[in-house]
């Protein structure tokens, strides 16, 4: 059962160009205009079809419209905020506060992203338990790469209340928040990471990072 699909260089070079491109997308930058039926399915058909643990296939997604689920997203996220300031002192305070890290309300479509832990014993998941979560992880990245190709910005909050979060969307007891998105349509891609050009941290020198046989 082989696939005879071979890509030419020309569509590896467009599928880097797609990764180095995708951008996290914030709320100053979203269009009001709902996302498109078709480019939905598009970006959920790539999340399914990450790779998983022993084929676990341990996601599930939730869909936000309602402006009213939003709103009590948004109010976790300035709670959450406020704390995390606090976290940063001085000038790098200062910094934090006039940064823009959601787009809950401007965003079209937001998705929660859970992970739902199987109750039978999974092939590969046996020796890391973690390695559940970074399945769903692999759907989420699946979903940013889609999103940048079909030109729709998505941006990724984390500050916000798993536990609340769960309640709001009425989540099972046994899931787990992995992420929460922001989709829209969007004024611009930033070239670079928008806090590398804020300079609040820079790129690492890719050389640093990797090591033969042995660190
Ligand atoms: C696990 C994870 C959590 C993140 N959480 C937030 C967040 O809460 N708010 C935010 O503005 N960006 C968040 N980001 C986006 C990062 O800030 C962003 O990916 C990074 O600055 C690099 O920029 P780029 O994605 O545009 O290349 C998160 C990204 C990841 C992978």
């Amino acid at each position: 059962m082989g696939s005879d699909r071979l890509f030419d260089q020309q569509e590896a070079d467009l599928l880097l160009e797609i990764i180095v491109n995708r951008r996290d997308v914030r709320g100053n930058r979203f269009l009001n205009k709902p996302l498109g039926e078709e480019e939905i399915d598009k970006i959920l058909m790539a999340a399914v079809n990450a790779p998983s643990v022993g084929f676990s296939q341990p996601w599930e997604f939730v869909l936000i419209r309602d402006e009213k689920i939003k709103q009590q997203i948004r109010d976790s996220f300035d709670q959450e905020n406020a704390k995390a300031a606090g976290l940063f002192g001085g000038e790098k305070q200062k910094e934090y506060n006039a940064l823009k890290l959601e787009g809950i309300c401007e965003a079209p479509l937001n998705i929660a992203v859970f992970y739902k832990e199987k109750k039978e014993t999974v092939l590969g998941q046996t020796s890391m338990q973690e390695v559940g979560l970074y399945s769903v992880v692999c759907a989420i990245q699946n979903m940013w790469l889609m999103a940048r190709a079909l030109n729709i910005g998505m941006g990724w909050v984390s500050i916000i209340d798993p536990e609340k979060v769960k309640q709001i969307v009425k989540a099972p007891a046994g899931n787990q928040l992995v992420g929460y998105f922001c989709l829209g349509y969007t004024t611009e891609f930033l070239k670079q990471p928008e806090l590398e050009i804020l300079k609040w941290e820079a790129r690492k020198n890719m050389k640093e990072l990797i090591f033969y046989d042995n660190y």
